[in-house]
């Protein structure tokens, strides 16, 4: 950093395309004085199917990026990244503070059904570091979880397909097998990828009105503000500026970015910026 973090600084939030704007969105409606600087990294999109060294490179490269454009706080808004490289972006970034998502979302998957069982739907990498599963029991030993990986519904997102027919049998497709046992459903389905809030809706088509279905937007960003409380970070006298950036594709990241956000974007509204 280039100077030490101080309230007025931004928050940084990171993801590999437009998914992490869910997480954003969280943070600016229960924090709306903060500055916010977004890092969409849609040219290496998406971090799921990739390595771990490939991911841990990208998420590196990402967060340097942030870190020197002066920030006071982290929040990797990938399940991805967070699965895959949070302690090493933890160490490699000291004393920088760093957030990921996963911790939150078992924390509300919890806090929705103690001692239940959970479906986490998440990308391949992120299951195959089974990271909910160890968060999840480490708060709350008695849950039992599975994890699904569902690749195609991150393209879904980026795309910004996200209901009707085509959605709807992409998600039952994906969990068909899942949930045939009638008699063994899960309580909590976990979003576990920050590309799937925007499909909810098709997703509770396809699971019923029994199934909680819940991400970690909105508890991330009560750790954010957890952390501003406890650091006296908050900025008082800021305006919620909002400065979004891409590495490709600054139209398509504002066409489909604006339908996760909640407000038209255009072109303009996106920097673009090489890592
Ligand atoms: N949005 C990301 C996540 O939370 C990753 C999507 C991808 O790039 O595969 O895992």
């Amino acid at each position: 950093m280039n100077n030490s973090p101080k309230p007025g600084h931004a928050i940084g939030v990171f993801d590999s395309g437009v998914g992490g704007l869910t997480v954003l969105k969280a943070i600016r409606d229960a924090l709306p004085a903060e500055d916010l600087l977004y890092l969409g990294d849609t040219a290496r999109l998406p971090y799921g199917t990739k390595s771990a060294r490939s991911v841990l490179r990208y998420a590196a490269r990402a967060a340097e990026h942030l870190r020197k454009r002066d920030i006071k706080l982290l929040v990797v808004a990938c399940n991805t990244a967070t699965a895959v490289a949070l302690p090493e972006l933890q160490r490699e970034l000291a004393p920088l503070p760093i957030i990921g998502v996963v911790e939150p979302g078992a924390n509300a998957a919890v806090a929705a059904c103690a001692g239940g069982k959970h479906l986490v739907l998440a990308t391949e990498a992120t299951v195959a570091h089974g990271a909910y599963s160890n968060a999840i029991k480490t708060l709350d030993p008695t849950a039992s979880v599975s994890e699904l990986a569902c690749e195609l519904l991150v393209a879904l997102a980026e795309e910004g397909w996200t209901d009707g027919e085509l959605a709807e049998g992409i998600v039952a497709k994906y969990l068909n097998v899942a949930l045939a046992d009638v008699d063994n459903q899960p309580n909590s389905l976990i979003l576990g990828c920050t590309h799937f809030p925007i499909l909810r809706p098709a997703i509770r088509t396809v699971v019923g009105p029994k199934i909680s279905i819940v991400d970690s937007a909105s508890t991330t960003a009560e750790v954010v503000s957890d952390w501003l409380t406890e650091n006296e970070m908050h900025n008082a006298a800021g305006q919620g500026a909002q400065h979004l950036l891409a590495t490709d594709g600054a139209r398509r990241f504002a066409r489909v970015g604006g339908a996760f956000l909640g407000q038209s974007l255009s072109a303009d509204d996106v920097e673009l910026v090489d890592l």
